[in-house]
């Protein structure tokens, strides 16, 4: 199980989040939506430690660590339970699709290199870019390279995975490929958080829903709660832009 109890954020002064409380079940999909600015990204961060909260505690299995208190070996011991999936994958040019794949594998678990390799290829399968090993990040798409990005995540095995915003870099001819992956992830019960504007994935593979507003979850629940029943006018108002955003979309595109 994770939880997140009062995580609370500011940054000069201005805060971006207080009193966060958040319980994420083994093998469960939590997705968080919210207008630009509300935090989903520094929450997200926060719960790796790759932005550190100042204060609040963050526990994955039987690790717990206190933002305030941490020390760099109870960050290290919180990271190795979790992977993150970057909005640009934050992939290593220098190294193949192969070797991005390894890399942690060798680094962080200290995995001998062959071993290394021989997870990847597997992991490389699992992502149906077994024919990309040898390949650059600069030699493949935007999807084949996010999908690389969580096939590195995925080599550790972590007990939580983080996405923030996965698929908002990549052109839309991509973006199918790699929720598909997700959600085959979804499947095999791998524990997820995401953080994303596809409102279509959310519906599909989330077990909850969380709207983060004004420094704060105002509202959560399932799929069918939040988007056919929500409760929170600015939860409603934000649905309504999205809603309006796709149609305006939409008439463009008939429009061209
Ligand atoms: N390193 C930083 N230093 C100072 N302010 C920051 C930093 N990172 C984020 N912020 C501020 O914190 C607030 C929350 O930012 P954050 O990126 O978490 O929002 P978000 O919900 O992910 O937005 P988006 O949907 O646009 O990605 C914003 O006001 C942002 O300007
Ligand atoms: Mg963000």
């Amino acid at each position: 199980m994770i939880k997140l109890q009062n995580l609370t954020k500011a940054f000069n002064g201005h805060t971006v989040f207080s009193g966060i409380d958040m319980t994420i079940e083994q093998g469960e999909i939590v997705v968080v939506i919210g207008p630009s600015g509300t935090g989903k990204s520094t929450l997200l961060r926060s719960v790796n430690f790759l932005e550190r909260a100042d204060s609040g505690t963050v526990s994955i299995g039987d690790i717990t660590i206190d933002a305030e208190h941490a020390s760099a070996d109870d960050i290290l011991a919180l990271r190795r339970q979790t992977g993150f999936v970057f909005q640009n994958y934050a992939l290593f040019a220098h190294l193949t699709a192969l070797e991005n794949i390894a890399e942690g594998l060798i680094t962080v678990r200290g995995w001998r290199k062959n071993q290394a390799h021989a997870k990847a290829r597997e992991i490389l399968t699992q992502i149906g870019l077994a024919d990309k090993a040898a390949h650059y990040p600069a030699a493949l798409s935007g999807g084949q390279q996010q999908r690389v990005g969580i096939g590195r995540a995925m080599a550790l095995q972590p007990e939580l995975l983080l996405f923030d915003e996965p698929t908002s870099a990549l052109d839309p001819e991509w973006v199918t490929e790699v929720l598909q992956l997700m959600k085959s992830l979804a499947a095999q019960q791998q524990t997820m958080l995401v953080v994303t504007h596809e409102m279509q994935f959310a519906r599909e593979v989330a077990d909850k829903v969380i709207f983060m507003a004004d420094g704060g979850i105002v509202e959560q629940g399932t799929p069918d709660q939040l988007f056919n029943n929500p409760q929170d006018p600015r939860l409603k108002r934000f649905l309504r832009q999205v809603g309006i955003e796709r149609k305006d979309q939409e008439d463009l595109a008939h429009r061209s």
